[in-house]
């Protein structure tokens, strides 16, 4: 086996930290600002209904997977694959080129997020009817979000430079709880304002008449990308795990609480949104419009949580990126030997390149489009819409077919030490049902989609990275 860059590798300090920290990375943007946003433009209740199917029978089997591949090598993504079978290293490069491709946009929202944080305690989304108007003017700005981006990146560098137990899962300790604990508050308050019954109502009361196939992609996406499945990362965070824990409940573990907030954030928002008469189908602007208007309206109780829900937002979007960002890093110790330190600064300075050029792509930039998109859109959907789901399936097909089944369950098995009962059903899925579903799903979706040549140019990235992996 091959030695990481620093001679030890670093493992999780307990198996709490463990689980915040994966939980850290999966509940982010994508439970609190993408799910709500996607069960309000796709039918409410029918698309949770989908959406869960997809995590329970596809995602939560992924992250069995992806921690049993990182924890068997003590690899991050590309040396794991690359260590197993040669041919593979393409699926781990492209683990690392999506979480560049991520993190050409994360940071651009999460630095709203913590402007709004700001904006909301200084009084400059008191204004109801101002609200749309202050949102539209702050992204456009070609300086004052950029600002923000930045400082969102630098508190990601210091806590990936303080390394795994120190940085990554001191930070998710502290920050999931907190998290969690500002997200109920929210909730409860906003499930008994008067009126909040048609929101609970919205949330899970089926509509079947919104469903399409495009439905599916967006809910297969949605469960990688809020997971934090199909590129690799919780392949990384599993190559830091003991070889005590269990890696099935810690999966079901993580899986549960990712789910858990999402609903959550549903929960917190959809009912004062219908309390309040606003639109559940306002697309990605939810958050910062539709929200923030809620709030406004509640008067000054409303500043208040305004502050929590936007801390919350904030703290929820920093446990991810940080994960993305050590994708990259773990590949660089592991396979360029290089520092820790080192590998945090250069891969964070590309990521401020393509933070800027989405951050712009909102106002001065909005007119320079990539095959039909503007830069934040293109790193956003060629990621959610086609790499993440095909990553998955790389992952399952290297895992049924490329792995022994005896490695597999030795692993699953912590040697025999402990059981996994399901182990049969968890490989019969991984091996088959989902490669296919999974191919069934991306066929549909990538054909009823609007943006045909962003997702051809997305499929010809994966094949030249197959064609010339070899020499990574
Ligand atoms: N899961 C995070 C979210 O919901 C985003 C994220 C972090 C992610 N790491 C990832 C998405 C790896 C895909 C793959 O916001």
């Amino acid at each position: 086996m091959e030695k990481t860059g620093n001679g030890k590798r670093e493992n999780w300090g307990s198996k709490f930290g463990f689980i915040m920290a994966a939980a850290g990375s999966a509940v982010g943007l994508g439970n609190i600002w993408r799910f709500p946003y996607l069960t309000g433009e796709n039918g409410g209740g029918a698309f949770i209904v989908i959406y869960l199917a997809c995590v329970l029978i596809i995602g939560l089997s992924i992250m069995v997977a992806e921690f049993t591949v990182g924890r068997r090598t003590s690899l991050a993504a590309v040396g794991a694959y690359k260590t197993t079978d040669r041919r593979w290293t393409f699926a781990g490069v492209l683990g690392v080129l999506s979480a560049f491709f991520i993190m050409g946009f994360y940071p651009v929202v999460g630095g709203w997020s913590a402007a709004y944080i700001f904006k909301s305690a200084t009084g400059l989304l008191s204004d109801p009817a101002a609200i749309v108007d202050t949102f539209s003017a702050f992204t456009a700005n070609p300086i004052e979000p950029i600002l923000w981006m930045l400082g969102y990146l630098v508190v990601n560098v210091i806590i990936v430079s303080k390394g795994v137990k120190g940085g990554i899962e001191a930070a998710g300790k502290v920050l999931m709880p907190t998290l969690f604990v500002l997200l109920i508050f929210i909730s409860i308050r906003n499930v008994m304002l008067p009126g909040a019954g048609a929101g609970m109502e919205f949330l899970f009361k089926p509509d079947w008449t919104k469903v399409s196939g495009g439905t599916f992609l967006a809910a297969l996406g949605q469960a990688f990308f809020s997971l934090s499945l199909g590129m690799g990362c919780m392949i990384t965070y599993g190559s830091y795990l003991n070889k005590k824990e269990s890696l099935p409940s810690s999966a079901l573990q993580v899986t549960i609480m990712d789910t858990g907030v999402a609903i959550l954030a549903g929960v917190a928002i959809f009912p004062a949104l219908f309390a309040y008469g606003m639109e559940p189908a306002a697309g990605p602007s939810l958050i910062f419009m539709v929200l923030p208007t809620v709030f406004a309206e509640m008067g000054g109780f409303g500043v208040f949580l305004s502050i929590i829900f936007f801390i919350a937002f904030t703290v929820a979007a920093l446990t991810s990126s940080v994960s993305l960002l050590e994708v990259v890093v773990a590949y660089l110790i592991d396979e360029r030997k290089m520092e820790r330190k080192k590998a945090v600064y250069g891969t964070a300075a590309i990521m401020v390149c393509t933070g800027i050029l989405s951050s712009l792509s909102m106002g001065l930039m909005s007119e320079f489009k990539i095959l039909g998109v503007v830069v934040f859109d293109f790193f956003d959907i060629l990621t959610d819409k086609i790499f993440l789901a095909i990553g998955g399936m790389f992952i399952a097909i290297f895992v049924g077919w490329f792995m022994k089944k005896e490695d597999l369950k030795d692993e699953l098995t912590n040697g025999g030490t402990i059981k996994f009962g399901l182990f049969e059903i968890w490989y019969n899925l991984i091996k088959f049902v989902i490669p296919l579903a999974i191919a069934v799903v991306a066929f549909v979706g990538i054909t009823s989609i609007e943006q045909t040549s962003l997702m051809i140019f997305g499929l010809a990235i994966i094949v030249v990275l197959a064609i010339f992996s070899k020499k990574l």
